[in-house]
């Protein structure tokens, strides 16, 4: 497993992150099978994990997903949970709150449920449309002046926004959409490049639905029989060769996934093979 800079921490992650989200909302596997797969992306190199508050079934189940992960992290310092605040789940719904007051109740919650005394990375999880997207970013700062976080990142944001927070505080790292079928977010990959900032592209499989199928593009099941690899190892090594500030954090709730999507750090791409794949839809 190959490591990246994780933005300007001075810390650096493998290449390869896990997305935890399958771990705690609808059709989640049994806790047993949850903690088998978090100990196979350990066992295949993986050192970075993404989290969230929200990541559960409903306002009464808040934080499953950071409790099921300290759990099976307890006694491993050497690896790095970036969590996220920022949405809320009544009734299971998917919903902003972004307001200073939330934020701060939010990251208090996270730091019990992942039996922390600082959150080494704080995302704020998607700018809310009823609250200034600045009030909220000066909520983090004021969370990291008093040590309870360590560095902020950003979710599902513009080059505005990211501009509009690095006026407020430093950021270490973006966090949105992109993959080799959605490439809407390149104009912040590129911004995030040009400052040292990292970028983990979300659903990099094109999201849970879809992650199984993606097989059935010729583009992709053809570099891959090329390589002896599956298509989901090609759309990872897409991502890594994009840029050196990616960090791709693919979701998995089976080991057989996560180990699959570790091993795409070894898979080399050619010139050919990338640019056949920069223009697939
Ligand atoms: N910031 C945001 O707003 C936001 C939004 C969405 C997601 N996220 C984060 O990004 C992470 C990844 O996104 P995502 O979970 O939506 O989608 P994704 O990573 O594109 O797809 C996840 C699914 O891919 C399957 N998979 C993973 N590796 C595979 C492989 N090598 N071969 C075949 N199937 C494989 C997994 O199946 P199994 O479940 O069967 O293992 C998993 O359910 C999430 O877990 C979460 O941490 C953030």
């Amino acid at each position: 497993m190959n490591h990246r800079n994780l933005g300007s921490t001075g810390i650096s992650v493998s290449e390869m992150g896990m997305g935890c989200m399958p771990l705690s909302i609808t059709g989640r596997p049994s806790e047993e099978q949850a903690m088998a797969t978090i100990h196979a992306a350990l066992d295949a190199g993986i050192t970075f994990f993404d989290t969230a508050d929200c990541y559960c079934l409903d306002t009464a189940d808040m934080g499953h997903n950071e409790r099921i992960l300290a759990k099976a992290l307890r006694g491993n310092a050497s690896v790095v949970v970036a969590t996220k605040g920022g949405l809320i789940r009544p009734e299971g719904r998917w919903e902003a709150d972004g307001r200073p007051e939330r934020l701060r109740e939010a990251c208090e919650a996270s730091l019990l449920a992942l039996e922390q005394d600082h959150i080494f990375l704080y995302q704020f999880h998607r700018p809310d449309p009823l609250v200034p997207f600045a009030d909220s970013i000066q909520a983090l700062a004021d969370l990291q002046k008093e040590g309870k976080i360590v560095h902020i990142g950003l979710s599902n944001v513009t080059v505005a926004e990211l501009e509009e927070a690095l006026a407020i505080v430093p950021i270490v790292s973006v966090q949105n959409r992109l993959n080799v079928f959605d490439r809407s977010s390149l104009d912040v990959l590129k911004r995030s490049e040009e400052l040292g900032i990292s970028f983990l592209p979300y659903s990099p499989l094109n999201g849970m639905s879809q992650a199984g199928k993606i097989g059935e593009h010729d583009v992709l099941s053809g570099i891959a029989d090329e390589h002896g690899v599956t298509p989901q190892q090609v759309a990872l090594a897409w991502l890594l060769q994009l840029s050196p500030v990616i960090i791709p954090i693919p979701g998995a709730s089976r080991s057989e996934s996560i180990i699959n999507s570790a091993g795409a750090s070894d898979l080399t791409l050619s010139t050919i093979e990338l640019e056949q794949l920069n223009v697939i839809s």
